[in-house]
Order: C-alpha cells, then sequence, then structure tokens
C-alpha cells in the first residue's frame, strides 16, 4: 500500500501553485493586459487640432451629394499636435462628454484595444466625460442596451482578442424607424458622439446616422474594421490613406500559423493533400497573405479567376465569345488536377491547398447564378408578406418555385431573371451546393459565403478529373531510381533490363513513371508479357509489384476552415498599435468637432515612425452598388488588385512554391502570434510588398 500523503480536493484547490495554475488570466493574458502599445508622436502632446488636407481628393457620387449634403463636403483631415491651442479649441477640446461606442459585423482582432485608446484620450482630456458601449452591435443602440465602460473593464480587456467586452452583431441602422430609435436612445443617454466600429456597411451606415444627427449636435465617427481586409482607401490620384483594416494582420497571421502546420505535417506524414478555405467573404487579401506567409504549394486568388483570358478561345471564336473571359469550375478543377499530377511525378503524393472563401463569387457560372437568385428572393420578398425561405422552406420547395419561373418565361408569360437553361444548368449541381446557392442572404442581402462548403464542389470536380487521368494513364506517382534499383536488385532482377520496360522515362529522369499505358496489374502484365520477361503462366515478379504499387496515386484529402478562430485570435504587435492609435485618433476628431468621418492611420505600410493619424471622409467612399435587387450607396469594397506588386511576387513564385520538382518542399513557418518582442514582423506582408512596389 502507497505511504502517499493523500490530500483532499478542498485543500489543493486552495494551493497558491494551484490557485495560479488554474486562474482564468493566463500568464500571456496577464502580459498582454499590462502592454503599452506605443502612441504616434503627436499623441504624446497635450492637445491635438485638425488641419483639412486639400491635395486629397475624392470622385464624389451624384446620390451622396444628395442624400449626405452635409457631410459630402467633408476633408481628409490630418491630426496636429500642440500644447498651447488657442483657450477656445482647449475648452472644447476638454470638455466633458458622453461617448457611445458599438461593434458592428464579425468580430475582428484589436476592437478592444480602439475601445482602451478612444476610453483613455476621454478620460485624460476629462475625468468626468462617459464612455458607453451598446452590447450585442448596433441592437444596443436601437434598444439601449449599453454599459458604462470603467477602468476595471478597459484594462481587463487591453491587446486581447475577439469584442468579448460589448459583443456585437449584424443589424442594420438604415431605416426611418432605426433611425428615430438611434435618435431617442442618443438623447436619452446625452450622447455627445456615436463611434462605429465596423465593416464597409457599417461605416456606410455611420455616414446616413452622421447625416441624421447632424442637427441634433451628435458626432458621428466611423473605424475601419474587418478582418477581410477589404476597406482600403486611395483618393482619386491612386494615393494610400488607409492601407488596410484592423484585424486583417493578426487572423491573417492566425491561418498562416496553423497552414504551416498543416503544411509541415502533410509534408512529413506524405499521404494528404489540405484544403484549407479561408476567411473573406468577397476579396482574397486573406488568401494572398497567407501565400506570402506560408508558401503553401497551392493559392487560388479569386481576382485572379476573374482575370484570366482564354486565348485559344477568342483566335477560334468568329464573334466576340464571352465565354472566353473569366475561369469556369471545370476550367479551375484541371488547373488543380494539372499542379496535382505534377507533384505526383515526382513523388509528392501530398501538398496544401489555400481557397479564398470567397471565390466562387469570381467563377463567371456561378456569379451569374448569385446575382440572379439575389434578384428572385429581393422581388419575392418585395411583394409578399412571408419572407421568400419561410414560405420555401425545403430545397424541394425552393426548386419547385423556380422551375415554375422558368415554366413562365418558356410560355412567353412576362420576362423572367430564370429560364429553361439556368434551371437545366442548376438541376446538374450537386444538392449540397443548390443549397448553399440558395442559403437565406445576411442582412445586407449579402451572398453568405462561409455558409458554403466551396471546397467541396471544388474538390468534387478534382476527384473527377483524376480519376480521369488515373484511367488515361497520367496521374501517377514518380519513383526515385534508386529506390527502383534498390527493390530490382533485391529482387534479383535487373534494373536496366526492367527499367526500360517500365518506364516512360528511364534514361532521363531521377524520378521514373510508369508507361502510360500501364494502369493495372493486368495492363502490367501485358507489358510484361510483350516485352517477353515472363510467360503467360509466370505471375508478375514480387519486386515488379512493389513498384506498381507505389506507383498507384490516392488522392487523400483532408478539408479545413480557418475563419472563425482568426476572428478571436488575439492581436499582433500590428494590430495592439494600430487599433489603440485609432482609438486615439478616434478621440481627436471628436474634440475637435469632427463628424462624418472615419478615423484611419497613414502609412501603415510604413515604420511605425512615420504613421500619421487621419480622418477620411465617409460620403466621398461610396458609389451606388445593387443591394436586395435595388441600387443603394455603399462603401465600395477593394478587391485583390492583381497589378499590385504584392500579388505579382505571389504569381511569380507560384511554380516554386508548388515545387513540382524533385527535391524539399519551398514551405515558410512564419510561427505564432506575438504582441510584443521583435520575433514578428511588424506589418502585414502584403503591405510591405506594395510599398516596394510603389516607392
Ligand atoms: P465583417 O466584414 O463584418 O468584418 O465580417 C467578415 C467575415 O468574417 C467574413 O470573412 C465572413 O464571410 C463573414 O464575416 C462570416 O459571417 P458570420 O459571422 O455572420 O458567419
Amino acid at each position: 500500500m502507497s505511504s502517499k500523503h493523500i490530500i483532499d480536493i478542498k485543500t489543493l484547490l486552495d494551493h497558491p501553485e494551484i490557485k495560479k495554475a488554474t486562474h482564468n488570466v493566463s500568464p500571456e493574458a496577464a502580459a498582454r493586459q499590462k502592454f503599452n502599445p506605443p502612441v504616434c508622436e503627436v499623441f504624446s502632446q497635450p492637445y491635438t487640432t485638425l488641419k483639412d488636407d486639400d491635395q486629397y481628393r475624392f470622385f464624389i457620387d451624384k446620390e451622396a451629394k444628395l442624400k449626405l449634403p452635409d457631410i459630402v463636403d467633408n476633408k481628409v483631415q490630418s491630426i496636429v499636435g500642440g500644447d498651447d491651442p488657442d483657450g477656445l479649441n482647449k475648452k472644447e477640446f476638454t470638455r466633458s462628454r458622453n461617448i457611445g461606442i458599438v461593434f458592428s459585423g464579425g468580430p475582428a482582432p484589436g476592437g478592444h484595444n480602439v475601445i482602451a485608446g478612444v476610453y483613455d484620450a476621454a478620460k485624460k482630456a476629462n475625468r468626468e466625460s462617459k464612455i458607453f458601449g451598446f452590447l450585442e452591435g448596433p441592437d444596443g443602440i436601437l434598444e439601449n442596451e449599453c454599459i458604462e465602460i470603467t477602468r476595471g473593464i478597459v484594462d481587463a480587456y487591453r491587446n486581447v482578442g475577439g469584442f468579448t467586452m460589448i459583443k456585437t452583431g449584424r443589424t442594420k441602422i438604415e431605416s426611418k424607424a432605426n433611425m428615430a430609435l438611434s435618435r431617442e436612445t442618443c438623447q436619452k443617454l446625452g450622447l455627445d458622439v456615436l463611434v462605429v466600429v465596423g465593416g464597409d456597411d457599417s461605416n456606410t451606415n455611420a455616414a446616413f446616422l452622421a447625416q441624421e444627427l447632424i442637427n441634433d449636435g451628435v458626432q458621428v465617427i466611423g473605424v475601419p474594421k474587418t478582418i477581410d481586409g477589404d476597406i482600403q482607401v486611395r483618393d482619386e490620384e491612386d494615393r494610400v490613406l488607409c492601407a488596410i483594416s484592423f484585424g486583417f494582420h493578426t487572423a491573417a497571421r492566425a491561418f498562416a500559423n496553423e497552414i504551416s502546420n498543416l503544411c509541415s505535417d502533410s509534408s512529413s506524414d506524405v499521404k494528404y493533400w489540405h484544403i484549407c478555405k479561408v476567411m473573406g467573404r468577397v476579396a482574397s487579401h486573406l488568401a494572398l497573405e497567407v501565400a506570402l506567409q506560408t508558401h503553401a504549394n497551392i493559392t487560388l486568388i479569386g481576382e485572379d479567376l476573374a482575370d484570366y483570358v482564354d486565348e485559344e478561345r477568342i483566335q477560334k471564336a468568329k464573334t466576340v465569345d464571352h465565354n472566353a473571359y473569366g475561369v469556369t469550375l471545370r476550367h479551375l478543377s484541371r488547373v488543380l488536377c494539372d499542379c496535382i499530377v505534377r507533384r505526383a511525378a515526382v513523388g509528392k503524393n501530398y501538398g496544401v491547398v489555400v481557397i479564398p472563401e470567397g471565390v466562387l463569387e469570381f467563377i463567371n457560372e456561378i456569379q451569374v447564378f448569385i446575382i440572379k437568385l439575389n434578384t428572385i428572393i429581393a422581388d419575392y420578398n418585395k411583394i409578399h408578406d412571408n419572407h421568400f425561405h419561410s414560405d420555401f422552406q425545403f430545397l424541394d420547395d425552393k426548386l419547385d418555385y423556380l422551375r415554375r419561373l422558368a415554366r413562365q418565361s418558356r410560355e412567353g408569360k412576362n420576362f423572367q431573371t430564370w429560364n429553361t437553361r439556368d434551371d437545366d444548368l442548376f438541376d446538374q449541381i450537386p444538392e449540397f451546393f443548390q443549397k448553399g446557392l440558395l442559403i437565406e442572404r445576411d442582412i445586407h442581402g449579402n451572398f453568405q459565403f462561409s455558409q458554403v462548403e466551396t471546397e467541396k464542389v471544388i474538390l468534387g470536380l478534382v476527384k473527377e478529373y483524376l480519376n480521369v487521368l488515373k484511367e488515361k494513364g497520367i496521374y501517377k506517382i514518380g519513383i526515385e531510381k534508386r529506390y527502383f534499383n534498390k527493390i530490382a536488385k533485391k529482387g534479383n532482377l535487373d534494373p536496366d533490363v526492367y527499367g526500360p520496360i517500365l518506364f516512360d522515362n528511364y534514361s532521363s529522369e531521377n524520378y521514373l513513371l510508369m508507361r502510360r499505358s500501364i494502369i493495372s496489374k493486368k495492363t502490367l502484365k501485358e507489358v510484361l508479357k510483350k516485352a517477353r520477361v515472363i510467360s503467360e503462366e509466370e505471375s508478375i515478379p514480387g519486386a515488379v509489384e512493389t513498384i506498381f504499387n507505389r506507383s498507384v496515386p490516392h488522392f487523400k484529402t483532408q478539408a479545413h476552415f480557418f475563419g472563425y478562430d482568426g476572428r478571436g485570435n488575439d492581436p499582433t504587435w500590428f494590430d495592439c498599435t494600430y487599433t489603440y492609435n485609432l482609438g486615439l485618433t478616434v478621440f481627436s476628431l471628436i474634440a475637435n468637432g469632427a463628424t462624418g468621418q472615419m478615423a484611419a492611420i497613414k502609412n501603415l505600410e510604413k515604420n511605425f515612425s512615420d504613421w500619421e493619424p487621419i480622418g477620411i471622409p465617409i460620403a466621398a467612399l461610396m458609389h451606388l452598388e445593387e443591394r436586395k435587387g435595388k441600387l443603394s450607396l455603399v462603401i465600395e469594397k477593394s478587391l485583390v488588385d492583381i497589378n499590385s506588386t504584392s500579388f505579382k511576387v505571389v504569381k511569380e513564385l507560384r511554380d516554386k512554391w508548388l515545387a513540382a520538382t524533385p527535391g524539399p518542399d519551398c514551405y515558410r513557418r512564419p510561427g505564432p502570434i506575438r504582441f510584443a518582442g521583435d520575433l514578428e514582423e511588424d506589418r502585414p506582408m502584403t503591405l510591405l510588398l506594395n510599398a516596394i512596389g510603389e516607392a
């Protein structure tokens, strides 16, 4: 029997070491809470003022002039520091304010630091100021659900990821009723300012709120948030004002770290292709950054696929062939298969593919379906009391409705968006994908790509075509010559006799490819018989069978989705610093009377010492876009520019990273996210490369 003294569980839980080890706040989280991000030089001065920067101009949409008359003439504003502003500004700067802040849309690492920046600056200017956090997104404004943010709350969330402090939501404030509710809440709380931390749609809402509340004396300031990285601002002359939204760097680094681990795994057990879908509702910025961070074997970039032109088809066409522009799903699967086959030929039956979540948006045939279905659903909702998805709950009901539309179009009963050809094509799509294309649109009318198993659609076609290539004897695993010699000798066979019989490239290459005609043991036996090395009665020599078995490819995949995990990650040093300074910028805009402006930091692509806080006019960024079947004034999303240096570098190194050559792969290990220290790069790689290209 053991002589060990057994300590009871209650005493154990009181043990200081156990208490420390099981505390909710890990040592990493504690260090994060204590970290003070550096601040831009201007914020080390006691006061700041704003200066209109007339050098930046924008093309202003007519509709913006009409709908946002009081903020449409806003200018880009630089924040200037000073220790002795004139009396009036000082009084205004330091007056007590009630500031409301809301997170809107998906979480993005760094949001808590925006609040910390606003809080610190507001309290420094006047300790009486109050900061209210609206709970669960814009619904918190509509229902006046909020908390007063205290120092204790702020301190607990400094440099910590997620939007946990006040949560978020996707409700849109655009209807008259919602505007009225927002006004009511502002009045009840005596708000001087509303800060909207959100993506393109939320900043669009912020501009309309700014216009709506201007006569109430409530200022509205936007903050560019989204891991998708699609809020980027350039002026008319293409000068960068906001290189990226916050959260992008962290999400990309989180995805890259995990994907690079998969690169290690796949090149270790050499049997899987890891298929990694990464978030980014439409634009492929995240995928591009991941490619640069990891050197994964294949990375698809949606914008690049949309740009594809089939020159051969154009040559052959008698008139204009519209189908020559853009990649089809079938074509895309061929391109992927070609890469897989090339790697297999040098013995690499494994690898890592990165697929952007929004890739289907760039595939012509799918885009047409998405647009048509969006219109059909919006049209239905316009004239029926019930929503399309509540009237047609099951896939079969939805398909029946579409068939009815196709029938009406065939019978010539007025123009229909959906015709017989659409219906036939839609019928050929697998059921899970039909369901995906028909899922409910989000509150903004956007198609929800994160809910569609994009990778499954693409993989289905890839697997189908790889089987065809296998049948044709094209898809084979290359056998290292050294290995062949060893096995042949072990089986008492002369490699120089069997080599030329079995392989197409025996004399020339290091990796040997079985003859195309050998696709099974039966065809193998035929080849051996024909070469007279065995007779009808003899069986295939064991060594030859071993080699044959090794040459047969099995395409095994593991699918992964990287998205929600990266959104909740603790921020990188870049995002910690960027967001804290954004918070300080917000306060400078507030304290100097701005409204309808978006806080931003210029020169993010450069060293920290060059960062410049600014205000960007939101109304100037707007254009008309079709939403829910009608034209609406919204902020334009930035897509990957295929002429940018970052994309050109990835394109140029694509073949190298595919590594369809003998020898090691070219994987890069970015390592885990850090928020301090000098082991992590200090800005997104896409920004770094683009800045070099534009210097
Ligand atoms: P935001 O634009 O609101 O920041 O959200 C972006 C995003 O993370 C996309 O990458 C993704 O497609 C989408 O949100 C997922 O939305 P949901 O959280 O509603 O599933």
